[in-house]
C-alpha cells in the first residue's frame, strides 16, 4: 500500500522583516516579524507526501530534480512530524504504522525558482503541511508553524493566510516561537502585491548566512532589534487592524530600509539591492508624490527583487507608472491569499 496526501502552500512577503537568529539550531529569531500571505492562484508550492514500506528510503524531488534531504532542517521536520504521528499510533493500535515507513515527497513551484524569489517559505510550509495531512495530525496551523520554523524561519508564516505574525517567543526550547493570525485575508482583501524581477540571478549571500554575519558584526542591528522592530510591530498591527494603508506603507518601507541598512552595516557589508532595485524605490516615491498621498509601498528581501504593495483601487496609478518608469510591469501580480492546506481561488 502507498499512503498519499497533498497540499499547496503560499508565498509570504514580510513587511516587518525577520533578520537574525538567537538560536541557529532551533531557528529562533532575534525579533518578531509580520508578513502578508500572497494568493496561491499566483504563487504557490504544490507538494505531495507519500509513504510505503515498499519505498527504500526517504526522498525529496524539487521541480523534477532529486534534492538532498540530509540537511539538519529537513531532518528536523521529518523527525518532529514522525514523533507526532508515532504518538497517535501509540494511542490507537488500529492505525497503520506510517511513522515507521520511508517518506517520498514531491514538490513543485508554479513560479520559476530561478527568478530569485524566496521559495523556501512556501517550500517548507508545504512539506510540513503535506506530511501532517498524510499522518492525519490534529495539529493546528500554529502547532505546525513550530515545525515549519525549523525548516526555514519565514516558512512558519506560510501556514496561515492573510496577515500573519511570527512571535519570537522567549523560551530556550522554542516552544513559544510560532506564527499567529493578525487578520484574515478577507479583513483587507483589496491589498495587492506586484513583484518586480530586478535580477533572476541566484542571490549572493543566503539569508541564513547573511543574518548570522549581521548579528555578529553590526552595531546598528542592536538598535533594530531593541527599538525599531518592536515599534514597527505595534504600528504594523495597528495599521492592518485599521486598514490604514498610509501607515502600512510607511512602516513597510522604513522596516525594509532599516533591514538593508543593517546589511550595509555588516562587516564586510552585504548588498542585496542593485541599481534596478533603487530605481524601483524612486519610482514608488514619484508615484506617491504624484498621487499626493501614499498609494504604493516597496519592500526588499535578501535579494534585488522589489515587492510593491498597493490597494486595488489605486492600481492604475501604480501599475501605469511602473510600465512608464521601468519599461515594463514584468513579474507577478498577486492578491492576498489563504493558508497552506487549502486549494484556494
Ligand atoms: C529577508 O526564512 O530564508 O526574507 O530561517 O535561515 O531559512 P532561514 O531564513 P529565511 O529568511 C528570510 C529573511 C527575509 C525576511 C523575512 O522573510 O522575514
Amino acid at each position: 500500500t502507498v499512503y498519499r496526501a497533498g497540499t499547496t502552500a503560499p508565498v509570504n512577503i514580510a513587511v516587518v522583516k525577520y533578520w537574525g537568529k538567537r538560536d541557529a539550531k532551533l531557528n529562533l529569531p532575534t525579533n518578531s516579524s509580520i508578513s502578508v500571505t500572497l494568493s496561491q492562484a499566483d504563487l504557490r508550492t504544490l507538494t505531495t507526501a507519500s509513504c510505503s514500506t515498499a519505498f527504500a528510503e526517504d526522498s525529496l524531488t524539487l521541480n523534477g530534480e532529486p534534492s538532498d534531504i540530509s540537511g539538519a532542517r529537513t531532518q528536523a521536520c521529518f523527525r518532529e512530524l514522525r514523533a507526532r504521528r508515532a504518538a497517535l499510533e501509540a494511542a490507537n493500535s488500529s492505525l497503520p504504522k506510517l511513522s515507521a515507513m520511508p517518506l517520498k515527497i514531491v514538490s513543485e513551484n508554479n513560479f520559476p525558482t530561478a527568478a530569485g524569489l524566496a521559495s523556501s517559505a512556501a517550500g517548507f510550509a508545504a512539506l510540513v503541511q503535506a506530511i501532517a495531512n498524510l499522518y492525519a495530525l490534529p495539529d493546528s496551523p500554529a502547532d505546525l508553524s513550530l515545525v515549519a520554523r525549523q525548516g526555514s524561519g519565514s516558512a512558519c508564516r506560510s501556514l496561515f493566510g492573510g496577515y500573519v505574525a511570527w512571535r519570537m517567543g522567549k523560551k530556550a526550547d522554542g516552544s513559544d516561537s510560532k506564527a499567529d493570525l493578525v487578520a484574515e485575508a478577507s479583513h483587507w482583501p483589496s491589498m495587492r502585491a506586484l513583484i518586480l524581477v530586478a535580477s533572476a540571478a541566484k542571490k549572493g549571500v543566503s539569508s541564513t548566512s547573511g543574518m548570522q554575519q549581521t548579528v555578529a558584526t553590526s552595531g546598528l542591528f542592536k538598535e533594530r532589534i531593541e527599538r525599531i522592530v518592536p515599534d514597527n510591530m505595534v504600528a504594523m498591527e495597528e495599521a492592518i487592524h485599521n486598514r490604514d494603508f498610509e501607515k502600512f506603507a510607511e512602516v513597510s518601507m522604513r522596516d525594509s530600509n532599516s533591514f538593508h541598512a543593517c546589511c550595509a552595516d555588516t562587516y564586510p557589508p552585504i548588498f542585496y539591492m542593485n541599481d534596478v532595485s533603487r530605481a524601483a524605490i524612486r519610482a514608488v516615491e514619484s508615484i506617491n508624490t504624484k498621487a499626493g498621498k501614499t498609494v504604493a509601498a516597496y519592500t526588499f528581501d535578501a535579494g534585488p527583487n522589489c515587492v510593491v504593495y498597493y490597494l486595488e483601487e489605486n492600481k492604475d496609478a501604480v501599475l501605469g507608472a511602473f510600465s512608464e518608469t521601468l519599461g515594463s510591469t514584468s513579474g507577478w501580480k498577486a492578491g492576498v491569499g489563504s493558508s497552506a492546506g487549502v486549494l484556494d481561488e
